[in-house]
């Protein structure tokens, strides 16, 4: 069985390499090179997997999984600015790609623990209504 849960965030990101100069990062990423950056509505869903319990007749507690999702990733990024923040990206450019690689590994870290039988499955973010990132577990 599959359990999605949706989450929401707020954040605001600059994409800039800093390996490149400012007019290949412009070449690059566009506006979304302004120096000024600009804001995200995040949506993002989290995907557990596993048996579905006899006792409970659920894959997990979504209220353990809203707890645990909230306490890692909302409160870390939400209304906060991304590049300057969140040390994530001290190094790394926060583009949606690489910030759903960092929301995996921050739900990751501890999982078993938390959530013993299940595998956290896939996420993905939603960007805005145009675009969305999904990155599986391997
Ligand atoms: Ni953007």
């Amino acid at each position: 069985m599959k359990l999605a849960r949706r989450y929401r965030f707020s954040a605001s990101h600059r994409l800039h390499a800093g390996g490149l100069g400012d007019d290949e990062n412009r070449e690059l990423y566009g506006k979304c090179n302004n120096p000024y950056g600009h804001g995200h509505n995040y949506v993002l869903d989290v995907v557990v997997a596993g048996p579905v319990d006899a006792a409970s007749g659920r894959v997990t507690n979504p209220g353990r999984l809203d707890q645990y999702v909230r306490e890692r990733i909302v409160a870390v990024y939400d209304h906060r600015d991304l590049n300057r923040d969140v040390p994530d990206f001290t190094t790394l450019v926060p583009t949606t790609e690489n910030l759903a690689f960092a929301v995996q590994k921050r739900l990751a870290n501890g999982w078993d623990a938390e959530f013993p039988g299940t595998a956290l499955e896939m996420i993905r973010i939603e960007e805005t209504p145009r675009n969305s990132f999904e990155v599986w577990r391997t």
